[in-house]
């Protein structure tokens, strides 16, 4: 490499980065653009442009290599068995009763009586600790531990309140017995309290709220051609299902013996009342799931043994340790089928320095099963053949033997979300590089995750070298992901090439023609070396990995 170019990419905290600069970047360069944007889009869904695209599908197909193709390396030395499945989006809608989502998959949802907005009951209160109105009626009550009657009534008097708070001016004139609501939701946040109880104060304007009500997240819709109950089909909120309905096939026809597991990636869909952090929460979406069937007795010993598995795989992305970690869920978080949780989480540019989720890891014990057991009256349970035979040596009773060796399994579930992958890639790889000649921002991306791997380009569209650059195209694009281009100067090629995070280009200038070698420019350190264009497959093997 020659020294006088190479430069480092600076190191930049995920609480440094611009989320606005990162959707920016991502709709200028062909990753992500808002779904149906010439109608002014619609709120929480996405398109992946070309290169969005490329990066989901390289993450997509690593999770299937690491789960399906070539799985994890159990406990005793053997690789897992693990079987893919493509399951159908819409399943008959007794699935959905069965697994609780009809019943249980729900927001508590509360509007304001005064603003009209709609809130999610369980959010008010952090809400609050952030709201306008309630920092400045604390400030206005100094040294106490926060607003009591008479100050609120003060506040909304004055001309502070009417700059900050218009919205609590007007909820306290139209129902003047809520000064009381609006003091005591002041207190609690003055006091520092985070208990996720109902307050019944609107965090924009101070108004009275609703109480909370249940809002389903299942999309709906009707197969066939009459739109009534009968007909009523939902939209898949997870793939999980999919897969818990075709355990027994799979157990039936893949030789397949506890413990195994099945993989599903594909798209799911959710309400999602506040859509919200770019493509974080949205209400289209893919997840990558996997469900471990073992024996109950083992499902502690996979739960840890899935957790690790799956922050070893999220590592292996080229995402900074620093910026991942565990979580486990409180009880009162659990999910209704969860007997324990532990989530990844990544430090997103938008959590302020906090952690938000990426994936979760659960300990279902066997409830989807026995769900579906009674409710489709088909018998879900296993016969565990090794385990007859360990009892038979062990000199085991008949009737032990007989109430051991058929169970219904438990399960472990890592359930990720693909396009939630896609996003952390793109948070942890964005650097702004003020101080580059050519590309403001650089995606420093994992070579092997980069969505294109190689730009080819002659110095400049003549003297033979076009021909060159073409030949040399040709015979890579089987093998790598890569681009051919003429147009623009050379500086211009190369900074696109870091903004889409390409981490080579090989450049073919006159001395090719004469000496066969070409210039490779690494996009990180924007260093450049001369190799002989017959090392360029080599080189790229080598180090796209
Ligand atoms: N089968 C279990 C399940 O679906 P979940 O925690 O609700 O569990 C798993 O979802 C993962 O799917 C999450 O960790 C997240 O990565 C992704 N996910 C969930 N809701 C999402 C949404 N609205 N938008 C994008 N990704 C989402």
């Amino acid at each position: 490499m020659s020294e006088d170019t190479v430069m480092q990419l600076p190191k930049v905290d995920p609480s440094e980065k611009s989320m606005d600069e990162i959707v920016a970047l991502c709709k200028r360069r062909g990753f992500v653009y808002p779904a149906s944007e010439i109608y002014g889009g619609i709120n929480g869904f996405w398109d992946y442009g070309p290169l969005g695209a490329l990066l989901k599908n390289n993450i997509r197909d690593h999770w299937w290599k690491r789960m399906v193709e070539c799985p994890p390396i159990g406990p005793d030395g053997d690789p897992l068995q693990i079987v893919g499945l493509d399951s159908s989006i819409i399943q008959n809608p007794r699935t959905w009763e069965a697994s609780g989502h009809v019943a249980g998959f729900n927001d508590p949802m509360s509007t304001c009586k005064q603003c009209k907005k709609l809130l999610r009951a369980d959010h008010v209160l952090s809400m609050l600790h952030s709201a306008p109105w309630v920092t400045a009626v604390n400030e206005t009550s100094p040294g106490t531990d926060g607003a009591d009657n008479d100050t609120i009534s003060a506040f909304a008097g004055s001309n502070r309140a009417r700059k900050v708070a218009p919205g609590l001016v007007d909820a306290l004139k139209e129902n003047p017995s809520h000064v009381a609501i609006v003091a005591n939701a002041a207190q609690r946040v003055a006091a520092g309290d985070q208990s996720e109880t109902f307050v019944a104060a609107c965090p924009h304007c101070g108004g009275e709220l609703t109480e909370p009500r249940a809002f389903n997240l299942m999309f709906e819709s009707h197969a066939g051609a009459i739109k009534d109950e009968a007909n009523k089909v939902y939209l898949r909120p997870e793939t999980a299902q999919g897969i818990f309905l075709n355990y027994k096939n799979v157990v039936d026809t893949m030789r397949v013996k506890v413990p195994f597991g099945v993989a599903q990636i594909g798209k799911a869909f959710r309400n999602e009342v506040t859509p919200r952090n770019f493509i974080f929460r949205s209400r289209e979406f893919e997840q990558m799931e996997m469900e471990w069937f073992c024996h109950p007795d083992e499902a502690a010993k996979w739960y840890e043994f899935w957790k690790n598995e799956r922050m070893d795989w999220w590592k292996s992305l080229g995402i900074d340790e620093a910026n991942l970690r565990f979580r486990d869920h409180d009880d009162d978080e659990l999910a209704h089928y969860s007997k324990m949780c532990v989530d990844v989480e990544y430090r997103y540019p938008f959590t302020g320095g906090n952690f938000g989720e990426l994936e979760g890891i659960a300990h279902r014990g066997c409830f989807d099963l026995t769900q579906h057991q009674e409710h489709s009256g088909k018998d879900q349970s296993y016969f565990d053949q090794e385990l007859q035979v360990r009892m038979q040596n062990e000199g085991k009773s008949k009737e032990e033997i007989k109430e051991a060796s058929r169970y219904i399994p438990n399960v472990i579930e890592p359930a990720s979300g693909l396009t939630r992958a896609v996003l952390v890639l793109l948070c942890e790889a964005f650097t702004p590089t003020p101080d580059r000649s050519g590309s403001k921002y650089v995606l420093s991306f994992k070579p092997k995750f980069a969505p294109i791997k190689a730009g080819i380009f002659p110095l400049v569209a003549k003297d033979g070298m076009p021909e060159v650059a073409q030949k040399l195209y040709y015979d890579l694009r089987e093998k790598f992901t890569c681009e051919y281009d003429v147009k623009q100067s050379i500086g211009r090629r190369y900074a696109r090439m870091d903004e889409i995070g390409t981490p080579y280009c090989f450049t073919i200038d006159g001395d090719t023609l004469t000496d066969q070698t070409v210039t490779v420019r690494e996009r990180d350190t924007a260093s450049q070396q001369r190799i002989n264009i017959s090392q360029v497959e080599a080189f790229l093997r080598e180090n796209i990995g």
